[in-house]
């Protein structure tokens, strides 16, 4: 593939999907080639987790550090076994409920993962995603699919075809189109590789349903195990815009300095010459719109960017976590 050649599109909105365009996407990832593709969460840049070569294309047309590792997507709990060395009891009640969906389960890897889909380490990252593109697309091709988000490193993830277009247009080989995500960040990711299930990143499944499940579950990356990142993705600054963002947990117009702001609140703040945004203040709802108003924004050429904070309580975890990911 031409590097500079434009990706191909093809819409995949609609239902019953088009055959053919998911079996030319799936004949690229069978050939090594990129290909991004929605998921429930965000767009994922896939190719065959089988395929070194093609991971490592990954790595190139992201810009991503080597050593953070991607999740492989499957379809199924048939389809995870054979990539791990052991599936342990805990991890079967978590996908036989949160499955197929967005949650990310780390496990002890099996001899089928190339070391570059792990970053090296012992463990992978399996998820089954519920969007019916997806699905389709991993059904088609015929092998576990690895996708990171399909953005640009420490870019905002896209939530839109044309987010990815815009980022990686010119790096990839095709883009399925399937409109907007539902759930608008990305998965939540449990490690069950250790004694004690560990948070790695909140997401759309909130902890307190993995407690639920499972008893105790540790938050945050584990230190003092000889240097190896228990989850790189975890540590940096991410999913940043480029315009300076702000975060404030009340509107004051005091506050609010900047020749153009954008801003993203539940209500209407009134400040004069603003681009406001309203987002209803659910930990779904905000989840769902946030990348999507963060790539709107951010593609005006404001100043800078006042986003409401939601409350410090565990329902929020993820847009939290995401808000000061994007620089708050
Ligand atoms: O919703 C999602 O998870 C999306 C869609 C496309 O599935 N994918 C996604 O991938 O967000 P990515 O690569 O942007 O984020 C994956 C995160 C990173 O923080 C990475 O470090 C972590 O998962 N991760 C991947 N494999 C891991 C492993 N074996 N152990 C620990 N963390 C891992
Ligand atoms: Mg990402």
């Amino acid at each position: 593939m031409n590097q500079f050649e434009p990706a191909r599109v093809w819409s995949a909105k609609s239902q019953p999907l088009d055959a053919a365009c998911v079996e030319s996407a799936a004949a690229l990832i069978r050939s090594g080639q990129l290909v991004a593709f929605p998921t429930e969460t965000v767009y994922g840049l896939g190719a065959s987790a089988l395929d070194a070569d093609a991971v490592a294309r990954i790595f190139i047309a992201k810009g991503r550090p080597a050593h953070n590792p991607v999740i492989v997507h499957v379809n199924s709990v048939d389809e995870a076994r054979p990539l791990v060395a052991e599936w342990p009891a805990m991890a079967d009640l978590l996908v036989a409920k949160f499955w197929p969906g967005p949650l990310t389960v780390v496990l002890r890897r099996s001899a089928l993962i190339p070391d570059i889909v792990t970053g090296g380490g012992p463990t992978v990252a399996l998820r089954s995603p519920s969007h019916p593109v997806a699905r389709a697309l991993i059904a088609a091709a015929g092998v576990p699919i690895a996708a990171p988000s399909a953005n640009r490193s420490s870019e905002i993830s896209p939530t839109r075809a044309e987010h990815v277009l815009k980022s990686l247009g010119g790096r990839i080989a095709g883009i399925l189109d399937g409109g907007p995500t539902t759930a608008g960040i990305e998965s939540t990711v449990i490690d069950m590789s250790g004694a004690i299930p560990r948070l790695l990143r909140p997401g759309p499944i909130a902890l307190v349903e993995l407690v639920a499940l499972v008893g105790p579950v540790a938050v945050g990356a584990a230190h003092g195990n000889g240097g190896a990142l228990p989850s790189p993705g975890m540590l940096d600054r991410h999913y940043a815009p480029r315009t300076p963002l702000r975060c404030v947990e009340v509107f004051d117009s005091e506050l609010l300095s900047g020749e153009r702001i954008g801003i993203i609140a539940p209500q209407a703040t009134g400040l004069p010459g603003a681009v406001e945004r309203r987002i209803v203040p659910t930990p779904e709802s905000y989840a769902a719109a946030l990348y999507d108003l963060l790539h709107e924004l951010d593609g005006m050429n404001l100043d800078l960017i006042v986003a409401w904070m939601p409350p410090d309580t565990p329902e929020w975890l993820a847009v939290r976590d995401r808000l000061r990911r994007a620089g708050c």
